[in-house]
């Protein structure tokens, strides 16, 4: 059994400069706001599985369908010998694409949660002795420095995760992307779909609470990690639809007028009584905004597959 390769280009100390940077600044704008990277420690991780089998939680359920259906399809337009899933979690669905790609030598999955990576890929070199996998522990905002494997290469970003970037963003991230593509290589994009608000507010407001608890973990992030005396029982989860960004909006909203203190920032952040903090958005699209947002960073969509109830897509680009 070959061994698992992890590389690691976030530093070691999870107390690192980007967290103290990311929350002196979002706990000092108005509205104040934190980027949603930070939910995934280890305990984010596992809460974010949890999600995924939720009853209101249909995207992933929504992508399996797809992959399970699709995956033949997707192994012949690509033809990948390697295969890169970047925001990898428990990389479950993947096993799909895995196994459909005949010609494939190497998987690279790239995360900011060490723990679910590493989780992840020793079941894989377990179950795949004789695939070459690597465990990349990296921000894939960042530039990134992939490890040296043979083309073609297929590029995963599966769950609906670029709806979690701001639009600026996503369009930075999709030029990045673009760059790490040569002719040949492909870009398989999951994007969650418009769809009637109760069914999108329900999948971030499940009834028993799991995502609650999930939008809460980053408070206790920042508690453990800079020392921040936040009571995550002293904030409410609020998930509510904006019609005019086409997104999920997350917020912690506080229940009291409260102060926080940061200790490592030095800070004091006082919150209103209902004033709310912004920890996430899950954008939604439409087939024509895919194509346009791919279009603008050189990426020409060539195939495109939903689930039976169009609930969600699968988008193939692969470069000339
Ligand atoms: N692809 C999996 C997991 C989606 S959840 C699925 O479809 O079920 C989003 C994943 O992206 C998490 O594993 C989280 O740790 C990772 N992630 C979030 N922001 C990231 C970032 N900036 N860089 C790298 N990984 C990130
Ligand atoms: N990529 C997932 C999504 O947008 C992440 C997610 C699911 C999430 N549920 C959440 C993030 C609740 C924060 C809170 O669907």
């Amino acid at each position: 059994m070959s061994p698992l390769h992890v590389t690691r280009t976030l530093p070691e100390d999870a107390t690192d400069a980007a967290l103290r940077a990311d929350v002196l600044h979002g706990l000092n704008v108005s509205p104040k706001s934190l980027p949603p990277k930070w939910f995934y420690d280890a305990l984010g991780s596992e809460l974010f599985e949890q999600i995924t089998e939720l009853p209101e939680y249909y995207p992933t359920r929504a992508e399996r369908e797809i992959l399970a259906a699709r995956s033949g399809e997707i192994a012949a337009a690509s033809g990948a010998r390697t295969l890169i899933e970047l925001g990898s979690g428990s990389s479950e669905k993947t096993r799909f694409l895995i196994d459909a790609l005949t010609s494939l030598r190497s998987y690279v999955a790239v995360d900011v949660s060490e723990s679910a990576l590493t989780q992840a890929g020793q079941a894989l070199v377990e179950e795949r002795p004789r695939l070459d996998v690597h465990a990349l522990i990296a921000d894939f905002t960042a530039p990134l420095t992939l490890p040296d494997t043979p083309g073609p290469r297929l590029l995963a970003f599966l769950g609906g995760t670029i709806g979690n970037l701001l639009p600026a963003e996503r369009e930075k991230f999709l030029a990045s992307v673009r760059a790490l593509l040569a002719p040949g290589d492909g870009l398989l994009l999951g994007t969650d779909l418009v769809k009637d608000e109760r069914a999108l507010v329900r999948a971030y407001d499940d009834a028993a609470g799991v995502t609650a608890t999930f939008n809460k973990n980053v408070l206790a992030v920042v508690n453990r990690e800079l020392g921040a005396d936040f009571d995550p029982g002293a904030f409410d989860h609020v998930a509510l639809w904006d019609a005019e960004q086409e997104w999920i909006e997350m917020r912690l909203r506080s229940r009291t007028a409260q102060t926080v203190k940061v200790p490592a920032l030095d800070l004091a952040v006082h919150f209103a009584a209902g004033e709310e903090l912004r920890t996430e958005v899950s954008a939604k699209f439409h087939r024509e905004g895919v194509t346009a947002e791919l279009a603008a960073s050189g990426l020409e969509l060539t195939h495109w597959w939903t689930d039976a109830e169009s609930r969600f897509a699968l988008s193939l680009s692969v470069l000339r």
